[in-house]
């Protein structure tokens, strides 16, 4: 069994649809690693895509693609782009969806049409040899449309027609923090994970994990960076238990750039109440207090 959770973003998606600007953006907003699987198959093969396609056939590209994948997907804390054919084949979408968030980008073929004719003009990259026919825009309706159903198993889609790479990105991103956590449901039962995960709690809205392990407690503000969340952090604890664990705290979240704050409950059974639940709810109100 893997770990708890999915460790990688892979981005699907049909050519010209920007899943390597987007995935670039991605990666240096999280601070991982950016693979883009077209680049390691020219890596690994030495030759160019086009060159593979007119030396050696589609087949064997699409050999050296699934492994270009598999080593992609390997690691963890990496963007992966992803080649628009690599659904085609069962296997490598079962790998992608174990292995990561699976995020696929959409655009209409017409942007994706007007894409391609403007990378053309910039050089020899935009070449893709599925699409060099005399009827790029008929080809690419075609093959979309063909692929279609295997596209639709991402466990998200960002439709990208009038968003900048940028915007894009931030929707991966919250596609990311929204979805991590329910997709380990299905190793919710695992044994114990090496992070500590102990438990995801799902509710109507959202899902988050819950850790437990000795001395991890340090690691707080790391693991929540790690977990895609930045910015403000609002902790709520037993003012019986706080003064102990504070400068702990404190110093993780600040080390991880969190500005955090805390609400202290009273300690005991009095503040079991919806009085005070309603006190925590207005202090979280009066700082506007969302989930980031
Ligand atoms: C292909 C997409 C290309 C590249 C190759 C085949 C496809 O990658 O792998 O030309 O079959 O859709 P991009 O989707 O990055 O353009």
């Amino acid at each position: 069994m893997g770990t708890a959770s999915p460790r990688n973003i892979v981005l699907t998606g049909f050519m010209f649809t920007g899943k390597s600007s987007v995935g670039r953006e991605v990666a240096r907003r999280l601070g991982w690693r950016f693979i883009d699987t077209d680049d390691l198959i020219v890596e690994m093969s030495g030759k160019s895509i086009p060159e593979i396609f007119s030396q050696e056939g589609e087949a064997s590209f699409r050999a050296i693609e699934k492994r270009a994948l598999e080593e992609a997907c390997a690691g963890e804390r990496a963007v992966i782009s992803t080649g628009g054919g690599v659904v085609l084949d069962r296997g490598s979408r079962a790998l992608m969806v174990r292995n990561g968030v699976v995020v696929c980008l959409d655009a209409r073929p017409e942007t994706i049409y007007s894409r391609l004719h403007a990378a053309a003009k910039a050089g020899p990259a935009a070449v893709r040899p599925l699409l060099s026919g005399p009827d790029p825009l008929g080809r690419i309706r075609s093959l979309k449309e063909s692929r279609q159903p295997f596209y639709a198993e991402a466990h998200w889609s960002v439709h990208t027609d009038a968003l900048t790479p940028g915007e894009a990105a931030g929707e991966v991103v919250r596609a990311w923090e929204m979805l991590r956590w329910r997709l380990s449901s299905a190793v919710e039962a695992a044994p114990a994970s090496a992070d500590g995960q102990a438990a995801i709690v799902t509710t109507s809205t959202q899902s988050y994990p819950v850790f437990v392990g000795w001395g991890i407690l340090g690691q707080l503000g790391e693991r929540m960076k790690e977990a895609g969340l930045r910015g403000r952090a609002f902790l709520v604890a037993d003012a019986g238990v706080w003064p102990h664990y504070q400068q702990k705290v404190l110093e993780s979240l600040k080390s991880g750039g969190f500005a955090p704050e805390c609400y202290q409950v009273p300690a005991g059974e009095g503040s079991k109440s919806l009085a005070a639940a309603q006190r925590l709810y207005s202090w979280l109100a009066v700082r506007r207090a969302e989930r980031g």
